[in-house]
């Protein structure tokens, strides 16, 4: 594999607006971020993402952008943000935008002009299509809920929108278009960017006929997701934006891909593929119901770590994967993917050192560094997201009872990461000196930095050190390109694997974990190891505890890092 700049590094994602507010309206803002850069180096954070901050009516919280070229007024300046790319640079930090590019908002300047000439250059922009029958085109449900067509006034046209009607598709058949967007792509990576995350982005082919499908829920609609799934060629599209964009800056470009065809994973981020990396969501599509969330299963444990493992062993021989434990649109890791016995503080390092020390490039999703949790609300009503409130009239309309829609909320809600950053425990967690525009988590008087910072033993103290582990000289080599390899997989609590690299000397370390409830004793090939971390703290001292006779010991919710 041909090394790049990007494989050793960190990543960290800002939800701007729930990240740190520093005027006082309620919402995250520019000069608060740049007030956190130094916390972020501090924590080991090289590449930092920021979920969209361009110019939007926050219909889809940026994710439908009205202006590609501003920044959003809620934000800041460009000026602004200028600033933050000169203090990234000067602390050597490199900044990802995120390239929404699938649709844009329904207030952008090519959609008006589209729906004041429905038949003129800029409805090329868009799909506008005639309708069948007097109805929408085809039977597409979006993803949001509802038809994926909406009228264009005044016509028997359509126009399609796989997100919420707010977010009308870009038509990528267009060369006109394609061309503003390398345009619009190039203008930012002038600034100096390190690239960019790219948000659905298999969406943008699609299959011109539109056709119907067999419906599958109970609205009589059939998911847009079954076109995506079946039309062939995203490809060119693909290298045709790499081609005029990011292959001219050395990009690090990580997409996010769900509904791939097998075989594409190769020209996706092989050699030369199509993007430097992609995130790996097997975990979290894991148990997803058809129809939503009330129809999801939760998986097993050992469900949940063979289905990583697969993914890294297949991931590792084709590219650079980036891993993560959650994000803005996924609920905190720590209250879904940690057994009830292991929601603590021993419970959450655990979690993190078996993810961070994956084959890949970590994204750290804010708050996950402190152990942020789920949000409890009292009603649908104290929901912001868009598709929280599609979800919950769903699973009201399958004949759910309120509490049962409220807990699958509680599970699943995209606000459950968006909750604003817990910096201190005064009033508004030190996010905000006025009234957050969403509610905290109330947990944040007893989980927040502040606190943690002042702790050797905290879960921010940890995540400190795990990742100064994985950079450190000795092994930086061997967590970044050693070879993952499962281990004990029989055992049933039990996550370890090792990362083995010929090219630092054979180096064998051992990520073991026990995700039970008692005590598990591992046979080992060598008689014992140094223990470079651990989660129970004092390395040395337990490095002399749990191994004996060549086994391996490990308590309940321990993780160590073993030196083979
Ligand atoms: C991506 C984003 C999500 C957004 C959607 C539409 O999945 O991560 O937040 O709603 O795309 O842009
Ligand atoms: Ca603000």
């Amino acid at each position: 594999m041909k090394k790049k700049w990007w494989h050793d590094k960190v990543a960290y994602q800002i939800y701007p607006k729930s990240f740190m507010d520093a005027n006082g309206d309620g919402i995250g803002d520019l000069r608060g971020i740049i007030s956190k850069l130094d916390y972020l180096k501090d924590l080991g954070i090289d590449i930092i993402w920021l979920s969209p901050v361009y110019q939007s009516p926050f219909v889809d919280q940026g994710y439908d952008i009205s202006d590609y070229y501003k920044i959003a007024e809620e934000f800041g300046t460009m000026q602004e943000f200028d600033v933050l790319l000169a203090e990234t640079k000067k602390r050597g930090m490199y900044v990802l935008m995120d390239l929404v590019i699938n649709h844009c908002s329904d207030q952008h300047e090519w959609f008006q002009k589209a729906l004041q000439n429905p038949y003129g250059k800029y409805a090329g922009y868009f799909y506008f299509v005639k309708g069948r029958d007097g109805k929408e085109p085809s039977n597409y449900r979006s993803y949001f809920g509802g038809s994926a067509w909406d009228p264009v006034p005044g016509t028997d046209l359509y126009y399609l929108h796989m997100f919420s009607k707010e977010q009308p598709d870009l038509n990528w058949e267009n060369p006109e278009l394609r061309k503003e967007i390398y345009q619009m792509i190039n203008w930012w990576m002038e600034k100096g960017l390190a690239g960019f995350r790219i948000d659905a982005i298999i969406n943008i082919k699609k299959d011109l006929s539109f056709p119907s499908y067999e419906p599958d829920g109970l609205d009589g609609r059939a998911s847009c997701v079954k076109m995506v799934e079946d039309v062939q060629g995203v490809g060119e599209y693909l290298e045709d934006i790499k081609h005029h964009t990011f292959d001219q800056y050395d990009a690090f470009t990580v997409a996010e891909v769900f509904n791939m065809k097998d075989d594409e994973l190769s020209e996706f981020i092989g050699e030369d593929g199509h993007f430097s990396s992609m995130f790996d969501f097997s975990a979290h599509i894991l148990g997803q119901g058809e129809n939503g969330w009330y129809d999801n299963k939760k998986p097993s444990f050992q469900a949940w770590r063979d289905t990583i493992f697969e993914s890294q062993l297949e991931l590792q021989r084709i590219g650079h994967v980036a891993n993560i434990i959650e994000n803005h649109d996924e609920p905190r890791g720590a209250s879904r993917f940690l057994p009830e016995h292991a929601k603590n503080e021993a419970g959450k390092k655990m979690l993190a050192t078996t993810s961070i020390l994956l084959y890949g490039i970590p994204f750290i999703y804010q708050g996950q560094e402190i152990g942020m949790t789920n949000c409890r609300r009292k009603d649908i009503s104290e929901y912001d997201d868009i598709s929280t409130k599609d979800q919950y009239q769903e699973a009201i309309a399958a004949g759910c009872s309120v509490e049962q829609a409220m807990e699958y909320c509680f599970e699943y809600s995209r606000d459950n990461a968006r909750t604003p950053m817990q910096w201190n425990d005064a009033v508004g967690a030190g996010f905000t000196q006025g009234k957050p525009w969403l509610a905290l988590n109330p947990n944040y008087t007893d989980i927040n930095v502040e606190e943690q910072e002042k702790r050797e033993d905290s879960v921010l103290s940890y995540y400190k050190k795990l990742l100064a582990l994985k950079k450190a000289p000795e092994y930086k080599e061997t967590f970044t390109y050693g070879r993952f390899v499962p281990d004990y997989q029989k055992e049933d609590s039990v996550f370890a694997y090792h990362r083995i690299c010929r090219e630092n000397g054979g180096q064998d370390i051992l990520v073991a974990a026990n995700y039970g409830t008692k005590a598990v004793t591992l046979k080992m090939k060598s008689l014992s190891g140094k223990v470079l971390l651990s989660n129970m703290g004092k390395e040395e001292e337990r490095g002399r505890e749990i191994f004996s006779e060549g086994t391996l010991t490990l308590e309940s919710c321990e993780a160590a890092v073993i030196l083979l």
